[in-house]
């Protein structure tokens, strides 16, 4: 193994990102840069999932060829990437040529898996996925996450023959090979498992055009998941190349309506070409917002480009990564992200500006960074609870503030210039060990208190970091 490998779900590309869509990004990059910051080199891969029924439909909504709908859709989703400050090695396209090359490739090595049947069932276009009949009636006939009634769906498709597969499937999931968080999603699954049908896995081409054609057969095309979830391998070269190196990954971040394509159907395909299973899967929750699901398909989603205009970069990660549990669901307000705002512009921006002040009146000048063990944020951080990681960080930080306020260093400067250098030269190593690990989540701000407190001179910031409304 050279470099963990890190994956994030390719967002379909039928629309322009949305609120939702940055917590992959974000949990991603956290895992990314705390790995960095361990000394391991990253890998970590992002995309779009551009073949589909959901998506041709959207292009000929809008009369857009559906070449340039998926080309300046696919724009749109890399540079939101880079709006929150999120660094990938790869980007993947599902219409990539080699992609599509690949997923033949792979298609045919699954063979012994696969097999021709007629299905009936019920099936939602949101979700582009059939549900069982106990789903259906649990659910009520509609699908919960897009608000349609399930359709029927009677086709003469290809099958995985996921049968093959389960018991080793359910081994891996239950002893941890495969280790599903959070642990309630595991169990959550475990039960679905059990009743887990072959899995379709391709399309009549007269209901689907826009896909990549199943070898061999003029007629089908691949069932877009099929498509979607070996972007993971393929852009790593497999099967042209040897990706041992990489796979299997170190951990792989899907939301939670997803999880069960990541834990059932694709540990089926790697179990069908001899690949091993990915170590982590990591689910997480969703963002709500005011209390409600928002989905593209339901039409009430925030959009995030407004949020980042609002205040910046650093008070939109600070929120999702410091007030959104890493695995349950979150909920967005504007009052709460006005708050939370407050709180870092309280807590850090006030912190900095006060502590340079004082230093730059005493004359102390930039320290070294010391690297310092935390074992507790340690711990937080592997089980990926990033935000109980960032909770130790900010106990630092109020620590740090009530130590100005007790040891008075501006009185100290009066009676004992000396102790005040002390004192002072010791809140700026302490906050600079700190923001050493501050860089995993806020990489901007952490680098602004770097650069005042490393230089020569330390002297405040010219504006605060984060400024009163
Ligand atoms: N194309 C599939 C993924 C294929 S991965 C091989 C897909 N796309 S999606 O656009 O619907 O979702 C992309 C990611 O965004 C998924 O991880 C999904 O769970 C996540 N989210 C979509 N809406 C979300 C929220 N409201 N909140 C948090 N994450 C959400 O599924």
């Amino acid at each position: 193994m050279k470099e963990p490998y890190i994956t994030t779900a390719i967002p379909y590309v039928n629309g322009k990102p949305h609120l939702g869509h940055a917590m992959d990004y974000l949990l991603a990059d956290t895992l990314r840069r705390y790995m960095m910051y361990c000394g391991k080199k990253v890998r970590l891969q992002a995309g779009t999932d551009e073949h589909g029924n959901k998506i041709f439909k959207k292009a000929a909504e809008q009369g857009v060829d559906i070449q340039d709908f998926v080309d300046q859709n696919a724009l749109k989703f890399q540079d939101f990437i880079h709006s929150l400050g999120v660094e990938y090695t790869d980007f993947i396209r599902t219409t990539d040529p080699d992609h599509e090359r690949r997923c033949q490739a792979i298609w045919e090595k699954l063979s012994d898996h696969i097999y021709k049947d007629k299905y009936e069932g019920w099936y939602c276009e949101g979700c582009e996925g059939y549900v069982t009949d106990k789903e259906y009636e649990d659910n009520h006939g509609e699908c919960p996450d897009h608000k349609k009634p399930y359709i029927k769906l009677s086709e003469e498709n290809y099958y995985l023959r996921i049968s093959d597969f389960k018991e080793r499937i359910r081994e891996a999931i239950e002893t941890d090979e495969l280790k599903i968080t959070p642990v309630f999603r595991k169990k959550e699954f475990l039960n679905l498992l059990k009743d887990m049908p072959d899995v379709s896995i391709s399309r009549p081409k007269e209901q689907v055009e826009w896909g990549i054609p199943v070898p061999g057969d003029d007629s089908q095309v691949m069932y877009v998941w099929i498509d979607a979830l070996s972007n993971y391998i393929t852009i790593l070269g497999y099967p042209d190349k040897d990706i041992s190196d990489y796979w299997p990954a170190h951990t792989q971040i899907v939301g939670k309506d997803i999880l069960r394509f990541h834990a059932g159907i694709w540990p089926a395909m790697l179990l069908g070409l001899d690949l091993p299973l990915s170590h982590n899967l990591l689910a997480h929750g969703f963002v709500t917002v005011n209390g409600e699901k928002m989905s593209k398909s339901i039409g009430n989603v925030v959009d995030p480009v407004e949020i980042l205009d609002k205040h910046g970069l650093t008070p939109f990660r600070y929120f999702f990564l410091r007030h959104a549990s890493t695995t349950d669901d979150a909920d967005f307000t504007w009052d709460k992200y006005e708050a939370s705002y407050n709180e870092l512009a309280n807590d850090l921006g006030n912190l900095v500006q006060r502590l340079a002040t004082l230093c730059k009146k005493n004359s102390i000048s930039g320290q070294k960074v010391e690297k310092r063990e935390n074992p507790d944020f340690d711990a937080r951080m592997e089980k990926y609870e990033f935000n109980f990681a960032f909770d130790i960080l900010w106990e630092g930080i109020a620590e740090l503030n009530k130590r100005i306020d007790a040891e008075k260093p501006w009185a100290l400067a009066k009676t004992d210039p000396e102790k005040a250098k002390e004192v002072l030269t010791k809140l700026v190593v302490d906050l600079l060990a700190i923001n050493d690990r501050l860089a995993i989540f806020l990489p901007d701000t952490a680098k602004q208190i770097a650069d005042v407190f490393t230089a020569t001179e330390i002297q405040p910031p010219a504006t605060p970091l984060f400024p009163k409304n």
